[in-house]
C-alpha cells in the first residue's frame, strides 16, 4: 500500500476513530534518541521539565507488555459487552461496526510489530486493505466482507502472540521507530484510541445499559471560578516524552498575554442558564459558520439531551436520567462551546493558553508533563480510562490541580479550544504523513487534555486531538478564557 490522501468523511477524533491508520510503514529515519531528563539542547528543551526517565530495556520490555495487556483487557470488554448481531451493526454513520474497530487494532498492529518491528511474514495480508481506513469511509464499512467477531477475535489473538514474541528479543536501539520501544507506544495509544471511539459507540449504541462503572468522586469547593496565568513565555510542545507523537513535537517557546481561564470546565447547570436565556435562538453569540449550523443541524441542547417537562434528562450509555447540574457538559460541538462563552463574555482558550494552564509551573518557570507534576496520573488525580462513565462533578480530583490551581484539565471531558490544528515550528512527519500531517490546517479544531473515556496512555498534557466543529458524539466539553485587563493584574 502507498499512502493515500485523506478522506474528508472521516473525522479525527478518530484519531481516536482510525483515521490515522497507518498504510505502508515508511522507512523510518535515523535514530534520533529522545532526550531525556530535561537534557534536550536548546532553550526550550531546557525549560521543559521531564522526569520521562530513560528506561532500561527491561523496564521498557515490562512497560510495553503492560500497556499492551491493559489496552486488549479494555477492547474485549467493549467487544464482549454486545453479542455478535450488535458487533457487526452500524450503531452511526459515523462510526464503523465495532468489529471493524476491533480487526483494525489487530491490523494496525500487525503492520507495524509484527512485519516492520518485528521482520515477520503477514499473517493475513489479505485483510489489510478492509482495514485501511484511508480506503474505506465508515458509512461504507458495514458491507465490507469483514472477518465476523469469531474471526476477529482470533486475528487478534494470533497477532498479539507474535507481537509478545517479538517483544520478547526486540531491542530498542538502532532505529528511530524502535528506541524507547516507540512502536509499541504507538500501537498501545491507537488501540486506547479506537477503544475510546468504540467507547463513543456504545453511547450512541441504542438499547439496555450493558456498561456499569462505579461513580466518580465528590467536588472540592475551589477557590475562585477563574485563575490568572501571568503573561510571559512558556515551553510548549516536547521533546522530552518517549511516546509523543510527531504533532506534540518539539518543545518551542510559546509568548502568552496575561489571561483568565475557568477553574473547572463549563457545567450542565451553566448551560441551562445559556438554553433558557434563548443562547441557542439568538444569533449574536454564534459565528456565521456556527449560526449556520445551528440553523441547518436544528441544534437546541447538547447531544442525547431530551426535554421532560420542564426539566432536561439525558441517554448515557443507555440509562435516561436528569441531567446533573454539577457535572462538566458534555457532547457539544465547537460551534456550541463557541456560543456559550460569548454568551458569557469570555471566549473559547487558545491551543497556548490551554497548554500554560496546564504545565506551566510559576515557581520553577518550567512545563510539567501532567497539571499536577511529572508523576503518571492515579486514580487520586484524573477521571481516565472508562474508569468511571461519566465526568466527575466539576471541582473535583483538587491533586491533579495545575500549578496554578485548575482543575479537571487532564480527563473528564476533552476540551474545544479555539485553536485550528496546526504544526509546531520545526514539524517532523513520523512516522507516517497519515498520522497528523494530511490533517493539518483550518478544518479542524484541537481539543485539549482527554476525557473520562481516554486512557493514561494518551493523556499527557501535551497530548493534541482535533476534530471537525460539528461533532458531538465526541466526550468533549469545554472552559472558558477571556483576557485580563491592567486594572486586573495589581
Ligand atoms: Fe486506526
Amino acid at each position: 500500500m502507498t499512502p493515500r490522501a485523506a478522506n474528508s468523511n472521516r473525522g479525527p477524533l478518530n484519531r481516536t476513530s482510525g483515521e490515522r491508520d497507518a498504510t505502508q510503514p515508511r522507512t523510518p529515519d535515523q535514530p534520533e534518541p529522545f532526550a531525556r531528563n530535561a537534557t534536550t539542547s536548546g532553550k526550550a528543551g531546557e525549560a521543559e521539565l521531564s522526569t520521562a526517565r530513560e528506561l532500561g530495556a527491561e523496564e521498557l520490555r515490562a512497560l510495553v507488555a503492560k500497556s499492551l495487556d491493559r489496552a486488549r483487557e479494555r477492547s474485549t470488554l467493549l467487544t464482549d459487552a454486545v453479542d455478535d448481531e450488535d458487533l457487526v451493526r452500524q450503531h452511526s454513520k459515523l462510526m464503523s461496526p465495532l468489529v471493524w474497530d476491533l480487526a483494525h487494532i489487530g491490523n494496525q498492529e500487525e503492520l507495524w510489530l509484527v512485519r516492520d518491528v518485528g521482520g515477520r511474514e503477514p499473517v493475513r495480508i489479505d485483510i489489510d486493505e478492509l482495514y485501511d481506513a484511508f480506503q474505506h469511509p465508515r458509512a461504507d464499512r458495514p458491507q465490507l466482507p469483514l472477518l465476523n467477531p469469531t474471526e476477529a477475535r482470533a486475528y487478534v489473538r494470533e497477532v498479539r502472540d507474535k507481537v509478545y514474541d517479538v517483544l520478547s528479543g526486540a531491542r530498542f536501539e538502532g532505529r528511530r521507530l524502535t528506541e524507547n520501544a516507540f512502536a509499541f507506544g504507538m500501537i498501545v495509544q491507537h488501540e486506547q484510541q479506537h477503544d475510546e471511539t468504540m467507547l463513543a459507540t456504545h453511547q450512541l449504541r441504542v438499547g439496555a445499559p450493558v456498561l456499569h462503572a462505579p461513580e466518580p468522586p465528590p467536588a472540592a469547593p475551589v477557590a475562585t471560578p477563574e485563575v490568572l496565568v501571568p503573561a510571559g513565555e512558556f515551553t510548549m510542545g516536547t521533546a522530552t516524552e518517549p511516546w509523543a507523537l510527531d504533532n506534540e513535537r518539539t518543545a518551542h517557546q510559546v509568548h502568552v498575554d496575561a489571561f483568565f481561564i475557568d477553574t473547572v470546565p463549563v457545567t450542565n447547570g451553566a448551560y441551562f442558564e445559556f438554553i433558557a436565556a434563548g443562547g441557542y435562538d439568538d444569533p449574536r453569540w454564534w459565528s456565521e459558520a456556527g449560526w449556520a449550523h445551528r440553523v441547518e443541524a436544528k441544534l437546541e441542547a447538547p447531544r442525547f439531551w431530551a426535554r421532560d417537562g420542564d426539566r432536561w434528562v439525558r441517554t448515557r450509555f443507555g440509562v435516561v436520567e436528569p441531567v446533573p447540574a454539577d457535572e462538566p457538559v458534555v457532547h457539544v460541538c465547537f460551534y456550541e462551546a463557541q456560543a456559550f462563552a460569548a454568551w458569557a463574555g469570555k471566549r473559547l482558550p487558545t491551543e497556548a493558553e490551554w497548554e500554560k494552564a496546564a504545565r506551566f509551573d510559576p515557581a520553577s518557570g518550567r512545563s510539567r508533563r501532567f497539571p499536577w507534576g511529572d508523576e503518571d496520573p492515579t486514580p487520586e488525580h484524573a477521571n481516565l480510562g472508562q474508569r468511571h462513565l461519566r465526568p466527575a462533578p466539576a471541582g473535583a480530583y483538587p491533586r491533579g490541580a495545575s500549578a496554578l490551581g485548575v482543575r479537571q484539565l487532564i480527563g473528564d471531558v476533552w476540551e474545544w479550544t479555539a485553536s485550528d490544528f496546526l504544526p509546531y515550528p520545526g514539524f517532523a512527519m513520523f512516522p507516517y504523513p497519515e498520522y497528523s500531517e494530511v490533517f493539518f490546517g483550518p478544518d479542524y479544531k484541537v481539543l485539549r487534555g482527554g476525557s473520562f473515556g481516554t486512557d493514561e496512555s494518551v493523556a499527557r498534557a501535551t497530548f493534541r486531538n482535533w476534530d471537525y466543529p460539528i461533532r458531538r458524539q465526541i466526550f468533549a466539553g469545554f472552559r472558558c478564557a477571556r483576557d485580563a485587563h491592567p486594572e486586573e493584574l495589581g
